[in-house]
């Protein structure tokens, strides 16, 4: 394990102003989001998506990392240039998805456990190979009437530190991803204390395989109410709590935590990070975003799989990251998005 590099890589992940792009669909869920507005489900259309996302050099300025599905990682971008050759010169990390998925988690209903270990240290030595130098695992918690479970919890960190190792054993920062998912009734207390719940575990079973906390990034669901509560908490209140919770689960050596939208609208997802940001507090760490839909959906609608609308999606994504990496400094403003 080589801990400069591990920290140089986490350093310009999360570099002031920037953020990590997320846009490492598997088949399933890329294919879910291209058949909502009628594409085509092909290799090459989605070969011609993610090239529309990367297109404008400036996407550097705003992203530090790019997370891409192995499948990217192989392809050549609508000019020739292997994505990751791509990210590198134009200042991103090339990134990759190494878990193999949320499956049903044995002896408890409607839970997840993320599969994916088994031959994880070849295939981590392969995509280091094709120049990955950071990847992602994601761990789904549900919040229902009686779940999670404490079984759940246990066995999604355990999984999150094991993989983590791995990484850092092949010199790749592991971003470790607990995700309490935002769908449900529950209120922003109920958000809380799940939420509070898996990152302390997370954090303890990183510490008994011996990962190091200098050479990882966080990447949390934000501390909101279940999508169908009936009184949502407002920014401010997000901002807060997703701040306390943090500070009482996240050790200082972090160098950086960077959301998932989770399914905010685009602007909802900004304006929580950015209220994090303006709360004044000394924070240890660096808070910034790591979205995949808050950053996309306005791009692949205006792409809308025609290739005669690659230069105007890359132009939109391009404002999304842009106004993201002004969240991440806590200075961005809704004006913005009508300047543009
Ligand atoms: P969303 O921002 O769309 O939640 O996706 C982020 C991600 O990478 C989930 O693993």
């Amino acid at each position: 394990m080589n801990i400069q590099q591990l920290k140089d890589t986490a350093a310009a992940m999360v570099a002031p102003g920037r953020g990590i792009l997320a846009m490492d669909e598997s088949h399933p869920t890329c294919n879910k989001r291209f058949e909502k507005l009628g594409i085509p489900t092909t290799e090459d259309k989605r070969k011609e998506y993610r090239s529309m996302l990367l297109k404008e050099n400036d996407m550097g300025q705003y992203i530090g990392g790019a997370i891409l599905f192995d499948e990217t990682l192989r392809q050549t971008t609508l000019d020739g240039q292997p994505f990751a050759e791509r990210l590198q010169q134009i200042g991103i990390v090339p990134g990759i998805k190494v878990d193999k998925g949320a499956k049903d988690l044995a002896l408890h209903p409607g839970e997840k456990v993320t599969e994916g270990l088994d031959g994880l240290r070849e295939r981590l030595a392969e995509y280091y190979q094709l120049g990955a130098r950071f990847a992602k695992w994601r761990a789904v918690i549900t919040i229902g009437a009686d779940i999670p479970s404490q079984a759940c919890l246990v066995a999604n960190a355990h999984a999150l530190a094991r993989y983590a190792a791995l990484c850092q054993a092949a010199d790749i920062v592991p971003i470790v991803e607990p995700e309490v998912l935002m769908d449900g009734t529950h209120d922003i207390d109920r958000s809380y204390e799940v939420t509070h719940a898996i990152q302390k575990l997370v954090f303890e079973h990183l510490a008994e395989q011996g990962v190091e906390l200098e050479g990882m990034v966080l990447k949390p669901n934000m501390v909101v109410s279940g999508y169908e509560c009936s009184q949502r908490a407002g920014v401010q209140q997000v901002a807060e709590e997703t701040v306390r919770c943090l500070m009482s689960t996240v050790p200082p050596s972090v160098p950086g935590i960077a959301f998932l939208s989770g399914g905010q609208t685009d602007e909802e997802a900004t304006e929580h990070l950015n209220a994090m940001n303006q709360l004044g507090d000394e924070l240890p760490w660096k808070l910034t975003f790591s979205y995949g839909r808050a950053l996309q959906q306005a791009a692949m609608q205006s792409w809308n799989g025609d290739s005669g609308n690659i230069d105007r999606a890359a132009r939109v994504i391009l404002h999304r990251a842009r106004m993201n990496g002004a969240a991440a400094e806590g200075k961005y403003t809704p004006e913005m998005e009508k300047a543009a």
